[in-house]
C-alpha cells in the first residue's frame, strides 16, 4: 500500500506516530516558510504540514502542488497549537508534519470546484462525472447506496432467498414501456429485447422450485426521462412461492423499516405503515403515491357544492363531478398576486380556474364565490373543510381525474411552501386494492393496471367475464415521501386465468402464444401460487439521501435526453458493424 493510514483516520492518540498518506489535495495555502495542504482521500481530510526549516525539497514540491493533484506524504503525526483545532473535522485535533512529499500525478485545472459545495450546471458535472463522483456529497451518497444493498443481501440471504441472475438479452418483458432492442448477428432480422423487468423469468423459477428468489437487477425501459425515471434502472427484483398478499407485504415492511433504523439516521414517521385502498388514496390525496409526511387532506364538498348558485360547482355536481378542496393553514393572507400564481399551477395540472376563499381573523369569509353561497352554505364548508381563522381553501370542481390532479399538485405546492415535506422523515404507505384493468378509449380495450401477470382477487374471478372493470387487483403498492417505491403482485398461476387476461387485454391468441407460449406451458408443469415485489433501489436510495433526483444516487446516469454526456452515447455505429448486424438506418444525416 502506498499509504498507511487514510485520511479520515489520525487523531490525537496517533501523536508522535510517522505515518504515510496518500490522495488529492483538496485545499492549499502558500504562506512562505510554510505550505498547508489539506489532503483528501475517500475516507476524509487530514490538514498536512510543510515546513521550509525541516523538509527543504519537500517544502520546495508543495510549493507547486496545486488542487487535485495526486500526492504522497510521510510524516510525523504531531498536535494542532492550541487554538488552531479545527471541530469541523473529525481529523481536527492533528496535523502532518512532512518530512516527505511525492507527487504521483499532476492534475489540470478541473472544470469545476470539487472542494466547494457549488451549484455546477448538471451537464458540465455529466460531462466530468469522474470528477463530479470525487466531491464528498456524491461519495457518501454511493456509498449509503453501497450499504442498502448490502443491508438487503444480508436480510433476504438470513431469512432463505437465493440470489439468481436471469438474462439481459431476453424478449419483451411488457411493463408497459417501450422496449430497448438489441439486434441479433447470428439471426438475421431478429431481436432480443432488453428485460424491462425480469417479471416472467422469476415467475418461472417459481416454477422451478427456487421459492424464494431475489436480484439486484438491472432494468431497461425506452420511456421519457424525469427526475425518478432512468432508461436502466435497479430493482430488488423478489419473488416467493405459496404466498399471500400479507406474506410479501409483511417481508417488505419488516425490511424497509429495519433499513431505515440500521442504514439510515431518519425518522420513520409511519409505523406499522398505513395501508389505503388505491380509492382512499386517490379520494383523500389525490394520487395512488401520496406524501404522509403532512396532512394537508382532500375533503369532498360536491354535496354543499350542489346545492349553491355557484354554476360552475352546481354543474359539475349535476354531472356527476366532484367538488373538492384542500385547507391551507396559515395562508389566509394571501394576496390576489398570490393566488394568481396559485391558479397558475392548478391549471398546469388540468384546472379550469382556482375558486377560493379565505378565512379572515373575524371568521368572516373573504372569497369572489363567496356571494353565491347562504351563510349556512359557507358555514357548512368551512366546517367541512376544518378550516379555522387564516386558513386558506382551495377548490377543484371538474372531473374525478382533474379533481385529483389538481388537488395533488397543490397539495405538495404548498407542503413545499409551509416547508412540510421534512427531508428528515421517512413516511411509508401501502397503497392495495387497486382495479386489475384500467380502461383504453383510444385503443378500445382493456389495459392491465400493472401488468398482465397479476391475479384477479380470486372472489371477484367470476367478474372476469361479467364486469371486468369491477375486477380487483391482487396488486399492491409501497409508496414513500410522495413516490411509488415499489409494485407488485400476486401472480396468475393458472392457464386458462392467464389466457383470459390476455383476451381482456387485446392479445390474440397467436400473438399471446408468440410471445408469452413460455408462460402458458410452464403453468400446465405444476405451479406454485407465487407472488412477489419489486423496490426501486434507484428512488429508495435517493429518498433516504434526501436528494431530489435518482441521477445523484447513480454512478453514471444518463441525461433526461436518455445520454450519457461523459461517453458520448448513444453513437453511431461503424458501417461494417451494422453490416454485420443486418442493420441499415434511414435516418438522414441532417436529422441525426
Ligand atoms: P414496476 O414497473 O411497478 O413493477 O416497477 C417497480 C419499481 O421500479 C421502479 N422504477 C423505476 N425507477 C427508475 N427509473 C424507472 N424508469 C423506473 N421504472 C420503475 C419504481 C417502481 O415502483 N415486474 C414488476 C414488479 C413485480 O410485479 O414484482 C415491476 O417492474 O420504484
Ligand atoms: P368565474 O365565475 O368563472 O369567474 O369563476 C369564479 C372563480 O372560480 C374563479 O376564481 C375561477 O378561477 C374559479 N373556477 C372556475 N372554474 C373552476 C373549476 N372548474 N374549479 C375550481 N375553480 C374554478
Amino acid at each position: 500500500m502506498l499509504k498507511t493510514h487514510n485520511c479520515g483516520e489520525l487523531r490525537a492518540t496517533h501523536a508522535g506516530q510517522q505515518v504515510t498518506l496518500a490522495g488529492w489535495v483538496h485545499r492549499w495555502r502558500d504562506q512562505g516558510g510554510l505550505v498547508f495542504l489539506d489532503l483528501r482521500d475517500r475516507w476524509g481530510i487530514t490538514q498536512i504540514k510543510v515546513d521550509q526549516q525541516t523538509a527543504p525539497d519537500a517544502h520546495a514540491l508543495a510549493k507547486e502542488v496545486r488542487s487535485e493533484w495526486v500526492i504522497q506524504v510521510t510524516g510525523t503525526v504531531i498536535l494542532r497549537p492550541d487554538g488552531m483545532q479545527n471541530p469541523d473535522l473529525p481529523t481536527g485535533d492533528v496535523e502532518l508534519a512532512v518530512s516527505e512529499l511525492k507527487v504521483l500525478n499532476r492534475a489540470k485545472t478541473p472544470p469545476f470546484y470539487i472542494n466547494k459545495d457549488e451549484k455546477v450546471e448538471e451537464a458540465l458535472r455529466m460531462r466530468y462525472r469522474y470528477l463530479d463522483l470525487r466531491r464528498p456529497a456524491m461519495q457518501s451518497n454511493l456509498v449509503l447506496r453501497h450499504n442498502v444493498i448490502r443491508f438487503i443481501r444480508n436480510y433476504l440471504s438470513e431469512r432463505g432467498f437465493v440470489e439468481i441472475e436471469t438474462p439481459i438479452l431476453f424478449k419483451t418483458t411488457p411493463e408497459g414501456a417501450r422496449d430497448y432492442l438489441v439486434p441479433s448477428r447470428v439471426h438475421p432480422g431478429k431481436f432480443y429485447a432488453l428485460p424491462q423487468s425480469p417479471q416472467q423469468l422469476k415467475q418461472l423459477l417459481m416454477v422451478a422450485g427456487y421459492e424464494r428468489y431475489f436480484q439486484i437487477a438491472r432494468c431497461f425501459r425506452d420511456e421519457d426521462q424525469r427526475g425518478d425515471r432512468q432508461p436502466e434502472f435497479t430493482q430488488l427484483d423478489l419473488e416467493m412461492s405459496f404466498v399471500e398478499r400479507e406474506d410479501v407485504l409483511d417481508l417488505i415492511e419488516g425490511m424497509m423499516t429495519r433499513l431505515v433504523e440500521e442504514v439510515t439516521d431518519r425518522e420513520l414517521v409511519t409505523r406499522p405503515f398505513p395501508r389505503l385502498s388505491h380509492a382512499e388514496a386517490l379520494a383523500r390525496y389525490g394520487t395512488d403515491k401520496p406524501d404522509l409526511r403532512y396532512g394537508l387532506e382532500i375533503v369532498d364538498l360536491s354535496a354543499i357544492a350542489g346545492q349553491t348558485e355557484f354554476r360552475v360547482f352546481a354543474d359539475t355536481v349535476s354531472a356527476g363531478n366532484p367538488v373538492r378542496a384542500i385547507c391551507v393553514p396559515g395562508c389566509g393572507t394571501y394576496s390576489r398576486k398570490q393566488l394568481g400564481e396559485l391558479e397558475e399551477i392548478a391549471r398546469t395540472a388540468g384546472a379550469k380556474g382556482l375558486a377560493w376563499m379565505a378565512i379572515e381573523e373575524n371568521g368572516d369569509v373573504r372569497s369572489p364565490i363567496a356571494k353565491f353561497f347562504s351563510e349556512d352554505q359557507l358555514k357548512a364548508v368551512v366546517e367541512r373543510a376544518g378550516a379555522t381563522p387564516g386558513d386558506l381553501i382551495l377548490f377543484a370542481a371538474d372531473t374525478e381525474t382533474v379533481v385529483c390532479d389538481v388537488l395533488d399538485t397543490l397539495r405538495r405546492e404548498m407542503a413545499a411552501r409551509l416547508d412540510l415535506a421534512d427531508p428528515n422523515k421517512v413516511a411509508f404507505c401501502w397503497v392495495i386494492d387497486f382495479p386489475l384493468f384500467e380502461w383504453n378509449a383510444d385503443e378500445n380495450r382493456w389495459d392491465p393496471s400493472h401488468h398482465l401477470f397479476t391475479a384477479p382477487m380470486w372472489e371477484d374471478l367470476a367478474l372476469l367475464d361479467s364486469d371486468p372493470g369491477k375486477v380487483r387487483g391482487q396488486q399492491y403498492d409501497l409508496a414513500c415521501n410522495g413516490y411509488e417505491i415499489a409494485g407488485g403482485s400476486i401472480r396468475i398461476h393458472d392457464r386458462a386465468v392467464q389466457e383470459k387476461v390476455f383476451g381482456l387485454i387485446g392479445l390474440d391468441e397467436a400473438v399471446a402464444r408468440e410471445r408469452f407460449g413460455h408462460m402458458l406451458e410452464a403453468f400446465e408443469f405444476g405451479t406454485p401460487p407465487h407472488g412477489g415485489i419489486a423496490p426501486g433501489i434507484d428512488r429508495l436510495v435517493m429518498l433516504l439521501a434526501g436528494e431530489p433526483n435518482i441521477r445523484e444516487v447513480i454512478a453514471f446516469p444518463k441525461t433526461q435526453q436518455a445520454a450519457d454526456l461523459m461517453a458520448g452515447a448513444p453513437s453511431e455505429a461503424d458501417l461494417k458493424q451494422l453490416e454485420e448486424l443486418h442493420i441499415r438506418t434511414v435516418v438522414g444525416e441532417n436529422e441525426r
